[in-house]
């Protein structure tokens, strides 16, 4: 089948109800949680997508089985560090940096050397921000330049550290939470605020863990070799792949959109609050609570007039994933807006911040840059009708979506490339597309 797709026309006016892909991050966690917990853990609505998946690959390479029955993931597993697997082992992250530093988190007590290898674009991510921190628990790690190939022999005496985590990174906090848990004595983490689904699974689990909230930094103590039992857990929707439907209905015209059971944690709607501010009025329906995550519907309507935005960074870390498709909404807003240290944004699955600039440049919107600051100079009457190209952005599924959405929205003869991206997060992501009414070829 051919790798790419092309666009034409834009969307037609549209009033219905999705779904969205389940969530990466609590997929992910979910299936690593399950395979230290004692007894069989039983999770439903996994995401499917290549990150998943990869993860799923991963525990059964250490040793823990699972089947899907009914559509449900029965995983089994054999309590804290209950992996066993050969020496030379090599495990393949794929595209996912959570699963390639989350797993680092709980090898740490391996008696056998392991190597973690990954794709083009996860072998140029650097590896230092989690190599660092796990030495200090004791964890011998070889790898050149911070880079893939990663060699890690655990050890029997960890010993339990206090860490300041200042990037705001989730997968960081996570890797140290989950080496933590095999590491005897209190392990205590300050970090700069960023997704806590880690944290609200263990404290569903009831493991001894405990969260101080500060107003930029949590503090978090963990109390390792406590065992936990197997549990279930129904994974809800990603907010992050409802954003891109969130903007195709945004700038479409007369179109309303409900997107179901989507994930409404705090930590991760930092998009809702910055299409508010810009205008947009998104409302969150029928909001409950499953496990300590929040849940909810959530209804857009489209919406003509959008005003520029000044984004405070401290909104930064819980839309990190969201910015590529905010630039496009700032595009067409009336005003300048701007953004703030957004350096992180480089260190994902391709050089977003740099390939974000391109891509409004390649549109035709002016964008200025001073280090990792950038002012978008919106354009309220901006339409497209020549031919665009989308090619060599190195895979990644989040310039692939929003390439689609700028199609839809704005206009123009769209050839993208890599259409194959989509499985790593969003397998769905076409046929959706489709069910709202648009023509993809
Ligand atoms: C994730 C954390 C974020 C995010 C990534 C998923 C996670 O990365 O960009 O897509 O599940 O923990 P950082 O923690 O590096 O910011």
């Amino acid at each position: 089948m051919s790798n790419y797709v092309v666009i034409k026309n834009r969307i037609k006016n549209f009033n219905r109800v999705i779904k969205v892909s389940s969530d990466k991050s609590i997929s992910i966690r979910s299936v690593l949680l399950a395979s230290q917990a004692i007894g069989t853990s039983k999770i439903s609505n996994l995401l499917e997508s290549e990150d998943v998946i990869n993860t799923l690959k991963t525990i059964k390479k250490l040793g823990i089985n699972y089947r899907k029955i009914n559509n449900i993931y029965n995983i089994y597993g054999f309590g804290l560090n209950g992996f066993s697997f050969k020496k030379n082992t090599t495990l393949n992250a794929g595209n996912s940096g959570t699963l390639a530093r989350l797993i680092l988190g709980l090898l740490v007590k391996s008696k056998n050397e392991v190597k973690v290898i990954g794709d083009k674009s996860l072998s140029k991510r650097d590896f230092s921000r989690v190599i660092k921190p796990l030495k200090l628990f004791g964890v011998n790690i070889k790898s050149k330049k911070n880079l893939m190939p990663i060699k890690l022999l655990g050890t029997d005496f960890l010993r339990p550290i206090k860490y300041f985590e200042n990037i705001g990174s989730a997968q960081v906090k996570s890797c140290l939470i989950f080496s933590a848990l095999n590491t005897p004595g209190i392990t205590t983490i300050n970090s700069k605020k960023s997704r806590n689904h880690t944290e609200l699974m263990l404290k569903f689990l009831k493991y001894p863990i405990k969260v101080k909230r500060n107003k930029n930094f949590d503090k978090i103590s963990i109390q390792g070799l406590k065992q936990f039992k197997a549990f279930d857990y129904n994974v809800p929707g990603d907010i992050s792949s409802a954003s891109f439907f969130i903007v195709l209905t945004l700038l479409s015209k007369k179109s309303s959109l409900t997107i179901k059971e989507v994930n409404i944690n705090p930590s991760r709607i930092g998009i809702i609050t910055i299409l508010n501010k810009m205008g947009a009025k998104i409302k969150f329906k029928k909001k409950r609570f499953y496990n300590g995550e929040a849940i909810a519907d959530i209804y857009i309507q489209s919406k003509n007039v959008l005003k520029a935005v000044n984004c405070p960074s401290t909104l930064n870390s819980s839309a990190i994933d969201e910015f590529l498709i905010i630039f496009l909404v700032a595009a067409k807003a009336n005003g300048i807006s701007s953004f703030k240290d957004l350096g992180e944004m480089n260190k994902k699955e391709s050089r977003r911040l740099d390939l974000g600039i391109k891509f409004l440049r390649y549109i035709g919107i002016r964008v200025e840059r001073k280090k990792n600051n950038i002012k978008i100079y919106g354009n309220p009457s901006l339409t497209l009708s020549q031919n665009f190209e989308m090619k060599n952005f190195l895979k990644d599924h989040r310039i692939f979506f929003l390439s689609c959405i700028t199609a839809l929205t704005l206009g123009g003869k769209w050839r993208i490339n890599d259409r194959d991206s989509i499985k790593t997060s969003f397998p769905n992501f076409l046929k959706t597309l489709k069910s709202i009414g648009a023509k993809i070829n």
